[in-house]
């Protein structure tokens, strides 16, 4: 089945439902059922890992979303202390709550920023919106929490966005995009949708779907100008 088929394919089964669409898919059971079935060696999974702002409504199945957690916690931690917490947020009415909160935050920004007309504001808040309605397809949300009251929190700063990156890569491996949100959906909003308690700190949320399609690799620098060997 050529890559397009294949996407049209899966776009048109998986709709349906977890149950019956695991059954429908050409080798199901091999545990790569986002946009790609090919098996990716870890080197093309670190290489097609794109951040995606675009979404299928398509379902994950809850051995995926597991799967993928389950390597987000055999990331690096320091002192093997691992003091993480993923909230994983699948409630469509949630999602859509926290796309509310963050589309009225980004108008009281601009708000704030340029002091619009009625006009611009209007334009600026249809574009938001569109712009995170891609986003916010996507049927399931992760948050990357660390928690502050860990045996040694100075040192979550490290372990939290070691654990994304690992989460990342492994949504990528099923074929499932991802994006290492800050901005986009501020620190304070998913902590007021989501109820976070204070000792836990954001390292980031990200989307986990079927992409739209996969970006093209934004420019990269060159291995050179970004190694120096033995000593400066
Ligand atoms: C610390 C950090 C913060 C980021 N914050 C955002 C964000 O708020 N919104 C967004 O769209 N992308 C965000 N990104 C994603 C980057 O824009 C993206 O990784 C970068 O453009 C490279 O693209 P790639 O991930 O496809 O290689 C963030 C990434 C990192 C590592």
């Amino acid at each position: 089945m050529g890559k397009q088929n294949r996407r049209n394919f899966l776009k048109n089964t998986i709709l349906i439902g977890t149950g019956t669409a695991l059954a429908q898919i050409p080798g199901a059971g091999n545990e790569r059922q986002g946009t790609d079935q090919e098996d990716l060696s870890i080197f093309e999974v670190i290489h097609k890992r794109r951040s995606v702002r675009s979404y299928t409504s398509t379902p994950v199945p809850e051995e995926h979303i597991t799967k993928i957690l389950d390597a987000a916690r055999m990331a690096p931690t320091a002192g093997n202390q691992q003091p993480w917490k993923f909230l994983v947020v699948r409630d469509r009415n949630k999602i859509d709550e926290l796309m509310g909160a963050c589309i009225l935050a980004s108008v009281n920004a601009y708000k704030d920023r340029q002091n619009p007309s009625a006009e611009e504001l209007e334009k600026y808040e249809a574009k938001i919106k569109s712009y995170l309605q891609n986003i916010f397809k996507a049927p399931v949300f992760i948050v990357v929490l660390v928690d502050m009251q860990s045996k040694w929190p100075s040192y979550n700063q490290f372990d939290g966005p070691l654990a994304a990156g690992y989460l990342m890569l492994a949504a990528r491996a099923l074929g499932y995009g991802t994006v290492f949100f800050t901005d986009t959906i501020p620190d304070q909003v998913t902590k007021q949708v989501f109820g976070i308690p204070d000792r836990y700190r954001r390292i980031c949320i990200t989307p986990v779907g079927v992409p739209e399609e996969w970006p093209e690799t934004p420019a990269k620098k060159k291995l050179e100008e970004l190694v120096i060997y033995e000593s400066f």
